[in-house]
């Protein structure tokens, strides 16, 4: 018998076993000060695309004002203990009510993560005779919600439509033997890409296949549709979704998240959701806030349209240079170019110490070997001047990578990685 540690001595795992060379910089990286279009990274102040304050209300003075407020009356304790016991209270009735008037539909639950919300919403919306169709490119939290599933799942092919039609069919087989039913879930918006869900088709399956569907909107809310209730709104398709989520993380700038749904289908999963059953209620200075930041999407419609016309201009930007940003369809706004990681390492801290320049960058196992992808969020809070810095940069780094300076400067990462393969 071997000690349960050996592996964890012997293999870090695909991520960790960078960690040397990525640790601080790549991964791990402390950006300072006020959460805002310009942090400071290792003393230096840098423009930040990697943050998902789509709105700009991370650092806006009247939400800083408000948690405040909420924080000095009532503390981060309050309230204690689970929903059902002792932790609830009218302050989240009424975020509920309001979110779910926000998103159109007839209720809501929060959720104190967004990440374990999913998995624990999944987990109590099937049981084992149901089958589960979903996204290949999910968000982890869905593949974890998908794992606790004893049922059959099945997988299509990222925003196919012939996959997912041929999914349902093994599907429908499946739970018409079992005497089950068929959730479908997809994400509003893909975060690594841009891409939509492609909601609007997914929903005219129904007139073919009996499923339900589970919309992840973490992208999409707040940023999506005319009163930004998200990419079911955009696409004209909102009251078709069964089961609609989002979490506070990105157009909030908070933490928490909630499902919204049919008053029925919320009563169920209020007494069923494990998640929420036995972990302490999300706390009151939450709460509070997250009420503050609702108003303003409502009240606000600026910020949106601020929010917009960045994506436009960079989006634009990057086209009329020449970058290939693939098929977004949201802010997301992902760059693809052609390189090895050792490169895209070279590159990254080029542009983070030459240009003042913060993205994240995204390699092999996450998109095809040979790619490097920086992903870029714009946000309400970038100014035009941040984006003609950001393409100046970006044709520079272009050009370095094109004419092999990158290659040169990564030779001993290339070499330490070939060493670990
Ligand atoms: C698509 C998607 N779903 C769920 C989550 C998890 O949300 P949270 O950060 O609230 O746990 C994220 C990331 O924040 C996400 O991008």
């Amino acid at each position: 018998m071997r000690d349960l540690f050996d592996k964890i001595y012997k293999d870090k795992g695909p991520l960790g076993k960078w960690a040397e060379q990525a640790e601080g910089y790549f991964v791990f990286p402390k950006l300072e000060g006020p959460i805002s279009n310009r942090m400071k990274f290792r003393g230096k102040k840098v423009i930040t695309w990697s943050i998902n304050d789509y709105l700009g209300l991370a650092n806006h003075p009247e939400v800083r004002k408000v948690d405040a407020e909420a924080a000095a009356e009532y503390g981060s304790a309050y309230p204690m203990g689970a929903r059902m016991m002792s932790g609830h209270t009218q302050l989240h009735e009424k975020l509920q009510d309001e979110l779910a008037s926000f998103v159109h539909k007839q209720s809501a639950y929060l959720l104190n993560f967004g990440y374990q919300g999913m998995v624990s919403t999944i987990d109590a919306l099937v049981s084992k005779q149901d089958v589960i169709v979903y996204d290949v490119d999910a968000h982890a939290c869905i593949i974890d919600g998908v794992r606790l599933h004893l049922g059959q799942r099945f997988t299509y092919k990222h925003n196919d439509l012939e996959s997912i039609e041929k999914n349902l069919q093994r599907a429908t087989k499946i739970a018409e033997q079992t005497g089950g039913g068929i959730l479908l879930i997809s994400e509003g918006v893909f975060g690594m890409r841009g891409e939509q869900g492609r909601l609007k088709e997914i929903v005219e399956l129904k007139q073919k296949y009996n499923f339900r569907l589970f919309v992840d909107d973490a992208h999409g809310f707040g940023t999506l549709g005319k009163t930004g209730a998200g990419a079911g709104e955009e696409q004209g398709v909102q009251d078709d979704i069964d089961v609609y989520f989002a979490t506070f993380a990105k157009s909030l700038a908070s933490t928490g998240a909630f499902i919204a749904a049919d008053k029925e289908i919320i009563d169920y999963l209020k007494y069923n959701l494990r998640s929420q059953m036995f972990a302490k209620s999300l706390q009151m200075q939450l709460v509070v806030g997250a009420l503050k930041r609702l108003e303003m999407l409502r009240t606000m419609p600026e910020l949106k349209d601020k929010l917009w016309e960045n994506v436009n201009a960079l989006q634009n930007g990057l086209k009329e240079n020449g970058f290939d940003i693939g098929t977004t369809q949201s802010c997301v706004t992902p760059v693809y170019l052609k390189g090895s990681i050792p490169e895209a390492m070279a590159l990254v801290k080029d542009l983070r110490e030459n240009h003042g320049v913060f993205c994240s960058i995204v390699v092999y196992p996450v998109i095809p070997k040979g790619l490097i992808l920086l992903r870029m969020i714009p946000t309400a809070s970038h100014t035009l001047q941040d984006i003609e810095e950001t393409l100046v940069a970006f044709s520079a780094i272009r050009e370095r990578l094109e004419n092999g300076t990158y290659k040169r400067l990564s030779a001993s990462v290339s070499a330490a990685m070939a060493s670990k393969e």
